[in-house]
């Protein structure tokens, strides 16, 4: 059966799919750039981006490109053989960012749990240091290192070993540390807790710290990576190279992919780890594809900028309640004492899409290639947003 229009997509999804998601209620047909287009033709600037994954903005025809171009050649093989484009991605990975191994993931959650996995396997420890308000993924092991309890407790037991500490506190960590202790996971800035930063020196002690006391550090990219913080990783904010640096997101320009990083001296051996479908070509071609127009567009630059743009405007925001503008690069939020839901319903109906991750967090992550004068666009809807709804 052919379902077009809006509510009978709607209906039949809500018969049909399981109801893990609360969606808004809009069905998105197509995109370009910042902006997308929902099924009654009415279009949005983009200020979620997928959740920060359409870095390069929707459909960049170079990605789009390299995935026709690689579906026309080869879609699948398994990895019982070598491709090219696998050999190709994995070489500008390792330059790109400092590690020297990649194994390739279809998620975030994926690469997290390669990551854990490893860390037992390297230091044949079970602890593992985590951090409040930390999100990580929602597979078994790397739900056991992600915070928030609702989303934990009927899944549980997990599994044992997990510390939770106070995010952006050094000393935390070293007091959670036992002779059973693997590794420390961490976000460089926490997204799904609310964006997050740390202390300057922060990642740097973390690295310090780990190094003494023989703990593996993976840093959780998985949000930051790509240029969405103003750096190509945000553990370069604090010159800070991990054990490990796990990936997703922003990585593959919309396609699903993601990858765990490591040093030379951390590895799986043959048989450890494996996925059927990790290290997909198509996979692989869009990601280096994103990777080229994130070089080539100046994308690392960009996010800087507009982030200042972003950040300058939202703090010009006359509001009667205690609010709080924070982040960096294109990952910023706008904290408010009052309650931003109907923020985001408002922008919706005025064409912006927002996202929050809590009743009071709205959080700003749209594409790299949004233009300025889309910025001030949305940043005056949501100032409206915020008027209209004063209390
Ligand atoms: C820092 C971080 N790690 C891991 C994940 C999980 O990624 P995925 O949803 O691709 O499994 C997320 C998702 O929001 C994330 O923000």
């Amino acid at each position: 059966m052919r379902v077009s229009g809006k509510e009978r997509i709607v209906a039949q999804e809500l018969q049909h799919y399981m109801p893990v998601f609360s969606r808004q209620p809009l069905v998105i047909e197509r995109g370009t750039g910042a902006i997308v287009t929902d099924t009654d033709g009415n279009d949005y600037i983009d200020c979620v981006a997928g959740i920060a994954v359409n870095s390069v903005g929707h459909c960049h025809p170079r990605v789009v490109n390299a995935i026709k171009a690689q579906a026309e050649k080869l879609i699948h093989t398994s990895n019982l053989y070598y491709t090219e484009i696998q050999a190709r991605l994995a070489e500008r990975m390792t330059k790109l960012t400092g590690m020297e191994r990649l194994y390739l993931t279809n998620s975030g959650a994926e690469s997290n749990e390669s990551a854990m996995k490893l860390a037992r396997k390297v230091t044949g420890k079970k602890g593992f240091i985590s951090t409040k308000n930390a999100f990580h993924g929602r597979t078994m092991g790397s739900l056991s290192v992600t915070w928030k309890e609702a989303i934990r407790q009927p899944f549980e037991p997990l599994i044992d070993g997990v510390t939770f500490v106070d995010y952006g506190d050094v000393n935390a960590i070293a007091g959670a540390v036992t002779a059973d202790t693997a590794a420390v996971i961490v976000e460089p800035i926490q997204g799904e807790g609310g964006v997050n930063v740390p202390p300057d020196d922060y990642l740097a002690a973390v690295r310090e710290l780990c190094t003494e006391r023989e703990i593996i550090l993976i840093v959780d990219e998985v949000q930051t990576g790509f240029a969405r913080t103003g750096k190509w990783f945000a553990c370069e904010h604090a010159n800070v190279i991990p054990d490990v640096m796990t990936l997703a997101k922003g990585m593959g320009g919309g396609f699903p992919v993601g990858a765990m990083m490591s040093r030379e001296s951390f590895q799986f051996a043959p048989g450890d780890h494996g996925g059927t479908q990790s290290g997909n070509p198509l996979a692989c071609a869009a990601a280096l594809a994103t990777i080229d127009v994130i070089e080539s567009e100046h994308l690392v630059e960009q996010s800087r900028s507009k982030g200042e743009l972003l950040k300058k405007l939202l703090s010009g925001i006359e509001s009667p309640y205690t609010v709080d503008v924070r982040g960096k690069g294109l990952m910023v939020a706008y904290e408010s004492s009052r309650s931003v839901v109907p923020v985001v319903d408002f922008a919706r109906k005025s064409g912006v899409l927002l996202n929050n991750t809590s009743e009071n967090v709205l959080r700003f992550v749209p594409p790299l290639v949004i233009a300025k004068e889309q910025i001030e666009t949305a940043i005056a809807v949501v100032e409206r947003a915020i008027n209209v709804h004063p209390r």
